[in-house]
């Protein structure tokens, strides 16, 4: 099979994926990529394949309901996520292409499709497993090690919330509020990112992501972003946070 035959191959993958989307499948890992990612922190790589793939839901499409609603669900994973991972895996093809060539007149281009459709698959990933249903995992208060350390970072989990939500509501156009792990001072930092890859200091590893395209919310919430971001609070799981950051510590 040529390269050509084989992007053919995996457009035709990538269409069945897209299909099997719509039928969540609870991960076998409580993280999702426990099992099926080998081991690795975040699911959405397929070894086998040597391809980034869709991971799978945690929970069903309806179970973070009221506060984000089925069908907004379906189509933001089953469409929206499955789109950064096409756009992903056929950007580093074409730079396979090119080295192959050695040809990179559209290096810069296709480096831009790298960042922009790759840190719109690793949000999302993070994204999905950030949140868990309500009263089941969802909600409430972090508390331990991750609570001493927003404590730290920010005077308060009040304080940590506020700031969360003002970032998040203030970012210009499409992109995501970002609770990360900042490796040079061991404490966490919100930024803001926009579109799926802009204005992250490179140090940030994002332990909690909110997604704010209007894709996430429009549907429900119409163009009220903070009334989301308010009832998103409902859904979120504080102890894959703390797992999140643990892995970064
Ligand atoms: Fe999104």
């Amino acid at each position: 099979m040529n390269r050509r035959e084989m992007l053919a191959a995996s457009s035709l993958a990538t269409a069945g994926l897209m299909t099997a989307a719509f039928t969540p499948v609870a991960s076998a890992g409580r993280h999702g990529g426990d099992t099926e990612n080998g081991g690795r922190t975040l699911p959405g790589y397929d070894a086998d394949k040597d391809e980034f793939v869709l991971p799978h839901l945690p929970y069903d499409y309806d179970a973070l309901e009221p506060h984000i609603d089925e069908q907004t669900m379906r189509l933001h994973h089953g469409a929206h996520h499955a789109t950064y991972v096409r756009g992903l895996n056929n950007a580093l093809d074409k730079l396979a292409e090119a080295r192959e060539a050695d040809d990179f007149d559209l290096v810069k281009h296709y480096s831009r499709e790298v960042s922009f459709n790759g840190g719109g698959h690793v949000l999302h990933s993070i994204f999905w497993h950030n949140m868990a249903p309500p009263n089941n995992g969802g909600g409430g208060e972090p508390d331990g090690e991750l609570r001493e350390l927003i404590d730290k970072s920010f005077g308060s989990f009040e304080k940590m919330k506020a700031h969360f939500a003002a970032a998040a509501g203030a970012v210009e156009g499409g992109g995501w509020g970002i609770l990360g792990h900042d490796a040079m001072s061991g404490k966490l930092l919100i930024i803001q990112g926009e579109n799926q890859q802009k204005l992250t200091t490179w140090a940030i590893t994002p332990v909690l992501a909110l997604d704010v395209w209007e894709h996430a919310y429009y549907l429900k919430y119409q163009n009220r972003r903070a009334e989301y971001v308010e009832n998103w609070w409902n859904v979120v799981n504080w102890s894959d946070v703390a797992q999140r950051v643990r892995w970064h510590m």
